[in-house]
């Protein structure tokens, strides 16, 4: 199979990151006979500063034209007060509006080889294996009006978050045609705030009516706040979350250290395009960030980037042989002790970026 990529590694850590990820599909395709091709590209910081934008027509082209992207991070702390046309993140959003890529999938798991690095008590821990489906081109992220203004009154600024039924229902049907597939506990988590939002009583009554199609699968309803407090009271409990814009990001944050590092959960964001070859296309993207308090030092955890790589081999090209060999060669290297500094505790091996990458090629390749 012709892998084609847009890689677009943005700013701090995403280089180091992406640069393992795309070593391990090269040694993947190699061992399956596929062929990896790919172009890079810039975006967020890197793209302000060398091309104007966070990202140009050109790329956009590119990723358009690319069977999917392999994506590392954007954002630095020298764009904290740019105004909103200026920041790294905008490309983050004009990529998810283009692709129409609505719907985020964030899968959490807990390796008990990692429980340690967790600051939650084994035994919480014990069982974690759940998926937020986020909704990631909506609700206040993209709503109008969305400014700061002055008036009589001094500064004022709005935000605004709105959902329509057909954007509500397409998302939730994701959810539970994966809560369909997945090996759990075919439960589906809708998360709102229906006590206080509209939107949110809207989403509650378009849940129930798309969970009539999946009679085999049970659908709850919780509040955003109590959703956050049983996240880490009995987390083991949930299977597929599935919640608007906002609510998965700061959600997601939290479940993350269920695993016990952002350095180690991967991310898919797939909508309703096929690429030129017919596949998913998607955008494949760690949930970590630029981490500008290590970038070059070469000591950032590629292990999110390299699950990316498995996640884009399943979801676009239908390779869950291939998908699988990567996840288990994360695991294996886990049990084996190495560990980059985020999750490092005594008596582990410390590897570095690079190191880390290497170390799972060489498990591919037993
Ligand atoms: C995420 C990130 C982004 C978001 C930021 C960088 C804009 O936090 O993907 O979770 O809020 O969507
Ligand atoms: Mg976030």
């Amino acid at each position: 199979m012709q892998l084609n990529l847009a890689v677009l590694p943005g700013d701090g850590i995403g280089k180091e990151v992406t640069t393992e990820a795309l070593k391990v599909l090269g040694v993947i395709a190699g061992q399956n006979g596929h062929t990896l091709n790919y172009e890079e590209a810039l975006v967020g910081g890197a793209a302000l500063e060398a091309e104007g934008a966070s990202i140009s027509q050109a790329t956009l082209d590119l990723c358009k034209n690319s069977d999917s992207i392999l994506f590392g991070a954007v954002g630095l702390p020298k764009y904290d007060q740019a105004p909103a046309d200026r920041r790294p993140e905008q490309a983050l959003f004009a990529l998810r509006k283009t692709f129409d890529l609505f719907s985020n999938l964030r899968p959490v798991k807990n390796l008990p080889v990692l429980q340690n690095a967790s600051t939650l008590k084994p035994e919480v821990l014990n069982g974690v294996d759940l998926v937020v489906v986020r909704e990631l081109t909506g609700g206040i992220y993209f709503g109008k009006p969305s400014q700061r203004f002055t008036d009589e009154g001094g500064r004022k600024a709005v935000d605004t978050l709105p959902y329509s039924e057909q954007e509500i229902e397409r998302i939730v049907r994701v959810a539970f045609e994966l809560a369909k597939t997945r090996n759990g506990k075919k439960k589906v988590t809708s998360v709102d705030k229906a006590n206080v939002l509209n939107t949110s009583r809207l989403w509650r009554e378009v849940a129930n009516e798309v969970g009539k199609d999946y009679p085999d699968i049970e659908l709850e309803h919780m509040l955003v706040d109590s959703a956050a407090m049983n996240l880490i009271r009995k987390p083991a409990a949930f299977d597929v979350i599935v919640t608007e814009n906002m609510f998965g990001d700061i959600l997601t944050d939290e479940a993350s250290m269920l695993a016990g590092s952002m350095g180690l959960l991967a991310s898919a964001s797939l909508g309703s395009i096929k690429n030129p070859q017919g596949g998913q296309f998607g955008m494949y993207e760690p949930i970590h960030g630029t981490a500008p308090d290590i970038t070059g030092q070469g000591i950032a955890n590629p292990l999110a980037a390299i699950g990316c790589a498995a996640m884009l081999l399943r979801l676009t090209y239908g390779l869950e042989t291939e998908a699988n060999a990567i996840e288990t060669a994360i695991e294996n290297v886990l049990h084996k002790g190495y560990r980059t500094p985020d999750l490092y505790e005594s008596g582990m091996t410390r590897l570095g970026t690079s190191q880390m990458g290497d170390a799972v090629i060489a498990e591919l390749q037993k």
